[in-house]
């Protein structure tokens, strides 16, 4: 078990990608927080993967600085320590250039990237030499262009770069940060089923598995040389 009595928080955790993350951190030896908005759905999830190991729910806003904050410390308290953390909390829009307005704009940026440096922010004070943080992103604020849709590819962008901006400023308290760049995934996740069978390279839409794997893969010791990066998982489909 690669993660063994590591403490890991998970925010943005829903049926999908946030709960298969959580399964293989269990399955490697961690104890896992997951956090989200809705609290009566991460109580299911809990319940869901309790079998697998120590998880609790913290819920709360990301989005919002003294949400995010609250949900960081909680995490910590409730795991006795922090030792490493996933951001995978986003949301979807598509949006012709016509249709932009404010509002919307600005939900794409809380979602997908200021809850992102709400937590890594509060997180700081727990994190230390060996600690790694993996964002959630997307191929289209990374590795494509999607037209109609500039107001969430342009927010996951943001966040992609952040990866590399966080990388450099963290390099000497020795903590990494890196990044994902899923491509479309479905929402739904089942412990212990056989996903491989459900996709074959370069399908648009693949399980949440294999890119939680590698979230997973990015805090082990495996990846310790790993830093600064955004790894697109896509199975290939943005080559097409
Ligand atoms: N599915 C895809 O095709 C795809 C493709 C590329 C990238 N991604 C990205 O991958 C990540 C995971 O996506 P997913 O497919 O598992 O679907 P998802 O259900 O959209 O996952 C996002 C989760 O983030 C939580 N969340 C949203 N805003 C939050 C906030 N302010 N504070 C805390 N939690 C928040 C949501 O739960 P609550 O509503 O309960 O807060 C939701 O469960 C997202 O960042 C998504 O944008 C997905």
């Amino acid at each position: 078990m690669r993660l063994r009595d590591r403490k890991v928080l998970v925010v943005g955790v829903g049926p999908g990608l946030g709960s298969a993350v959580a399964y293989f951190l269990l399955r490697e030896g961690a104890s896992v927080a997951i956090s989200a908005r809705n609290a009566e759905r991460l109580n299911g999830i809990v319940a869901k993967l309790s079998q697998h190991g120590r998880i609790v729910a913290v819920p709360g806003n990301a989005a919002r600085p003294d949400d995010a904050a609250r949900v960081v410390d909680s995490a910590r308290n409730e795991l006795g320590g922090l030792d490493h953390l996933v951001v995978s909390a986003g949301g979807y829009a598509e949006t012709p250039l016509q249709a932009l307005e404010t509002p919307l704009l600005m939900n794409m940026l809380e979602l997908n990237f200021l809850s992102h440096l709400y937590v890594v922010k509060a997180a700081l004070k727990y994190l230390g030499p060996g600690s790694a943080i993996v964002l959630v992103t997307s191929i289209g604020g990374a590795y494509a262009a999607w037209p109609r849709h500039v107001a969430y590819v342009s927010s996951k962008a943001a966040t992609a770069k952040a990866v590399e901006v966080l990388a450099a400023e963290l390099l000497d308290r020795g903590i990494r940060v890196n990044g994902v760049a899923p491509g479309g995934m479905s929402h739904d996740f089942e412990p212990g089923r056989d996903w491989r069978g459900a996709r074959r390279l370069g399908d648009p839409v693949a399980p949440p598995e294999d890119v939680a794997r590698v979230v997973v893969w990015l805090l082990t010791d495996e990846a310790e040389w790993v830093n600064g990066a955004v790894i697109p998982v896509d199975g290939g489909r943005r080559l097409r």
